[in-house]
């Protein structure tokens, strides 16, 4: 089976990376936007196509011939996230309709839409949305909340405060009911 993965020096695409290599009945494809991210002991291991989900000639060289495609991408870190992500979103799946590719395999944010809703998790709502909109292909969408892991951003926020902070004055937010989960745990549900 061959499988494509994005987002592979992420937090949580690097953590699948090391996971997938390991089965001897995958053949494992990362597409990066820099290949010198890669180390030479993993690409030994593995195929490394240099792409960009904007450039769509690089998405149907990485998606050829591919059975399952894990998106673990986002924009936050750029201004217009919420255009870039629906426009990366979209290409995906066009690409991996016109290449054949069985399951695309999406991790999001936990969370509905409504007035509280905030941008960010708006912006992941709308890429599950996307990638779930063509009956042309299966599109498996798991969501996490706060993930618990050494290296996740917002746990790492958590622990910064409560090690640094004997007594916290909390904003209202702190009472917003959250689903956690172990980085591990979302690993197994990747795969
Ligand atoms: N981490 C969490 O706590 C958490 C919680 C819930 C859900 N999730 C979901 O899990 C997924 C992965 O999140 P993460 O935390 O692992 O993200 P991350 O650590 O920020 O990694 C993002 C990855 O996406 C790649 N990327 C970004 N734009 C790209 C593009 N246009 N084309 C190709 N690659 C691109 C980056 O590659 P470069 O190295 O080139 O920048 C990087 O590998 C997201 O959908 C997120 O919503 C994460």
């Amino acid at each position: 089976m061959k499988v494509l993965l994005t987002g592979s020096t992420g937090y949580i695409g690097r953590r699948l990376k090391h996971r997938l290599i390991q089965d001897e009945n995958i053949d494992l494809r990362l597409l990066v936007r820099d290949k010198k991210s890669i180390s030479s002991k993993i690409i030994e291991k593995v195929e490394v196509f240099e792409g960009d989900t904007f450039h769509k000639e690089s998405l149907e060289k990485a998606l050829k011939d591919v059975d399952i495609a894990f998106y673990l991408i986002h924009s936050l870190n750029r201004k217009d996230y919420k255009n870039l992500d629906k426009i990366s979103a979209q290409n995906f799946l066009d690409m991996a309709i016109s290449s054949g590719v069985k399951k695309v395999i999406y991790l999001g944010g936990l969370g509905v839409k409504n007035e509280h809703t905030s941008e960010h998790l708006l912006s992941r709502l709308e890429t599950g949305e996307i990638l779930s909109s063509s009956d042309k292909i299966q599109t498996i969408w798991i969501r996490a909340g706060v993930i618990i892991g050494s290296g996740s951003t917002s746990f790492e926020i958590i622990r910064n405060l409560t090690e640094k902070l004997p007594i916290m004055t909390t904003p209202k937010w702190v009472n917003t009911k959250a689903q956690p989960i172990a980085v591990d745990d979302v690993l197994s549900y990747l795969y």
